[in-house]
């Protein structure tokens, strides 16, 4: 499904001409290094930027004791904070329990989005510490096993195992187990059968469609949700790139490559993607009334069904490993300034923040076309 990421709708010129800058996300990457090599990965995968310098992105890990201090800086300013935790493979993150406790001992909620494939030794404070956390299976065993690796549909399924084992015995409602399959060419016909492969291999458990409409509607161990593949094309990038030059004076890093995707329309036969997507919706009771029409999301990038603006610029902050810290979640390019030399207050109000929010008041970017926050909605902050 195009679910909440992708339904139709949108936030108006209107709205973010009257939106104040209130922080309520954080998103941050401790660590970019991960233990996969995913075929559609903007960072690892085959046009992802970071394959290129990996020794580089395995020696930049956030130093803990600076973040700490800039997350006290972050509470200080919020009643409520939601906090992302994503990389790479976050677990991997060699402080990674100790940012989570801290946290929490902040009271910020706790996202976590994870390839499940370190979970095993850390069921127990899983359990204790994450909201949500949101695993990514990417179709049926050989369909996922293709992209992600031989053996890791089996080693995420016996570590989801776990959790929902552990779940039931402590009656616990958290974390949300919510699994994720990006419709890519490599997968997209195997999307009929995902939810029956994943009944098939969790037999006990309740296993359901994310429907963004009743997210909480039905009981559930297991949620799936659809997510639509984020992408630009070598045009829009270079257009993009040129843009952040000419009016925000900045020069982009590779990260746009990572996204580019030339031959969506010869590789990949959404009429079988559509049809299949209408069926299952059918049989699962879902409805699609507000879902964006998936052919002309992959074969039309200028059609961005009325998602007019971005207000993630005005409710979120990105952190990478190297503590440079970016209003996007995806392009790394326009900086704020770094958590090692400046206080929160200083990066969310500063003139290159207020600059970016003026900007996006009135444009997009030519890459936003096919980004989740440009389809969020005021909700998700
Ligand atoms: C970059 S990963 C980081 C977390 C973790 N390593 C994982 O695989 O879930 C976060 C999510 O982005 C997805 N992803 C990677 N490249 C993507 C792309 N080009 N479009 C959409 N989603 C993508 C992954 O499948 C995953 O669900
Ligand atoms: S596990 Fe996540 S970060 Fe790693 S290559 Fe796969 S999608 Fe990318």
């Amino acid at each position: 499904m195009l679910t909440k990421a992708a339904s139709v709708g949108g936030l108006s010129v209107e709205h973010i001409q009257q939106l104040s800058p209130e922080i309520k996300q954080l998103t941050l990457f401790p660590s970019e290094m991960c233990n996969y090599r995913c075929s559609f990965c903007h960072i690892w995968g085959e046009t992802g930027w970071a394959l290129k310098e990996p020794q580089r992105v395995i020696r930049e890990q956030l130093d803990i004791n600076v973040l700490k201090s800039f997350l006290d800086d972050v509470t200080a300013n919020t009643k409520k904070l939601g906090v992302i935790i994503t990389g790479g493979e976050p677990m991997l993150y060699k402080h990674f329990t100790e940012l989570v406790e801290h946290l929490r001992s902040k009271k910020a909620n706790i996202y976590l989005l994870t390839n499940g494939s370190l979970i095993k030794n850390k069921v127990q404070f899983i359990m204790e510490n994450i909201v949500a956390m949101n695993i990514s299976i990417d179709g049926p065993e050989e369909f996922h096993d293709s992209i992600r690796g031989k053996g890791s549909f089996k080693t995420i399924c016996e570590n989801i195992d776990s959790l929902i084992a552990e779940k039931r015995k402590r009656n616990k409602m958290f974390p949300f187990i919510n699994i994720t399959m990006v419709l890519s060419k490599y997968n997209y016909r195997s999307a009929k059968d995902f939810m029956a492969a994943l009944r098939e291999r969790f037999k006990d458990a309740n296993v359901v469609l994310h429907d963004s409409k009743n997210p909480w509607m039905k009981r559930r161990d297991l949620s799936v949700n659809f997510a639509p593949l984020l992408f630009t094309t070598q045009e829009r990038g270079l257009a993009y790139a040129a843009q952040m030059k000419e009016h925000l004076d900045c020069d982009v890093s590779p990260a746009w490559q990572g996204f580019v995707e030339e031959s969506l329309s010869t590789d990949f036969d959404t009429d079988i993607l559509k049809q299949d997507l209408q069926d299952l919706w059918q049989a699962e009771g879902i409805d699609t009334s507000s879902f964006v029409d998936i052919q002309q999301y992959y074969a039309d990038i200028d059609n961005v069904f009325g998602r007019t603006k971005c207000v993630a610029p005005w409710h979120e902050m990105v952190i990478r490993r190297t503590g440079d810290v970016y209003p996007c979640v995806d392009f790394p390019d326009y900086k704020y300034g770094n958590i090692y030399e400046q206080s929160f207050k200083e990066l969310w109000e500063g003139d290159r923040a207020v600059k970016f929010r003026d900007y996006m008041k009135t444009s997009n970017l030519m890459v936003c076309n096919r980004c989740t926050r440009l389809f969020a909605d005021k909700e998700s902050f």
